[in-house]
């Protein structure tokens, strides 16, 4: 069955040059951090930005960005994403609050299509995705949404980030997905730190 809202999300995504979904198969890598300071360093340089939160597993960029508890979107034959700290910002929070009931199965689903379908963004240089962590149906759901989706990877230098992420690279590529980079976060120079001990430990 073909879905009606697919063909208004192409409509609704119109105005946007780039769409950039910050992804990870692993949780916890800073996918949430790299989306939000990528989306601000993008407007520091002039570009007209959103963020998009779509995380539904913990949404956590409004925390980042300290979204004022009464900033709410407007509407007006859809819905307007207000503007925090100079980013058109949309998250699932606006909807679902501080609500622990987790989306499930095909709720979820339909949450992404709905806000999708709804959310007005206009002219747009770049559209900055926080995804749900993992290859989860919703990840899908949005490669199928989203034409000219393009991902940018997030992982640690963990072997046990590194492992899950190396799939989901994997996955992308046999579905032709572009992907623009790989962030390795939280990386530490160990042999720095360790050359800062020893310097430590000789001026005592
Ligand atoms: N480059 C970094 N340096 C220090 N702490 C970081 C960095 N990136 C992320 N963090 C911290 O790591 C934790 C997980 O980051 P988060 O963005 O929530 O990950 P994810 O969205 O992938 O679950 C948070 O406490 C965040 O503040
Ligand atoms: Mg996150």
């Amino acid at each position: 069955m073909v879905d009606p809202r697919t063909s208004v999300i192409s409509h609704r995504l119109s105005g946007i040059s780039r769409i950039i979904a910050v992804s990870s198969g692993k949780g916890g890598v800073g996918k949430s951090m790299v989306a939000t300071a990528l989306a601000l360093s993008l407007a520091k340089e002039g570009c007209r930005v959103g963020l998009f939160d779509l995380d539904f597993t913990g949404p956590s960029t409004h925390i980042i960005l300290g979204v004022p508890t009464n900033v709410q979107p407007k509407e007006d034959k859809g819905i307007i994403p207000p503007i925090v700290e100079g980013l058109e910002y949309m998250s699932l929070v606006f909807f679902v609050g501080d609500n622990p009931a987790p989306l499930r199965g095909a709720d979820v689903s339909n949450a992404l299509i709905e806000l999708l379908s709804v959310t007005q963004w206009g002219e747009l240089n770049f559209l900055v995705i926080d995804m749900p962590p993992g290859i989860s149906d919703a990840v899908l759901d949005l490669v199928r949404l989203v034409e000219r989706i393009e991902f940018l990877i997030v992982t640690t230098p963990s072997l046990l980030a590194f492992e899950v992420v190396k799939k989901q690279v994997a996955l992308l590529c046999e579905l032709k997905m572009p992907i623009i980079g790989i962030i390795e976060n939280m990386k530490i120079d160990k042999s720095n730190m360790f050359e800062m001990a020893i310097e430590k430990l000789l001026l005592k």
